[in-house]
């Protein structure tokens, strides 16, 4: 059973961008997309370059570096030069509030 930590307000969130937040120290983004909440590792597998800063489109993350690209969905990389996943985290949005179950 995953320990769920609360990390944000749903009204925190918004469509096309991404949110960080830093539980425990974690530097994490949150996105909004499709009436769903999802998170990823905030810093970018190629550089150090942080997702929360990029654009937004559909379900992949853009690098605001390299305009490389991951999935929020699942954190794989499916645009160059990206070629490492960044960490995805179970979310779930209860109480108008967003929790993740962090390691
Ligand atoms: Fe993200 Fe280069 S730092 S694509």
């Amino acid at each position: 059973m995953s320990d769920w930590t609360d990390v944000a307000a749903e009204t925190d969130l918004f469509e096309g961008a991404g949110v960080p937040v830093a539980p425990g120290g974690r530097d994490i983004a949150l996105y909004s997309q499709g009436g769903q909440v999802f998170a990823t590792d905030n810093l970018c597998t190629h550089g150090h370059a942080r997702l929360c800063d990029g654009f937004l489109e559909g379900f992949e993350i853009e690098c605001p570096f390299h305009q490389g690209r991951f999935d929020i969905r699942t954190g794989q990389a499916t645009g160059a030069p990206c070629t490492e996943a960044v960490k995805s985290w179970p979310v779930k949005v209860e109480g108008g509030r967003v929790w993740l179950a962090l390691d």
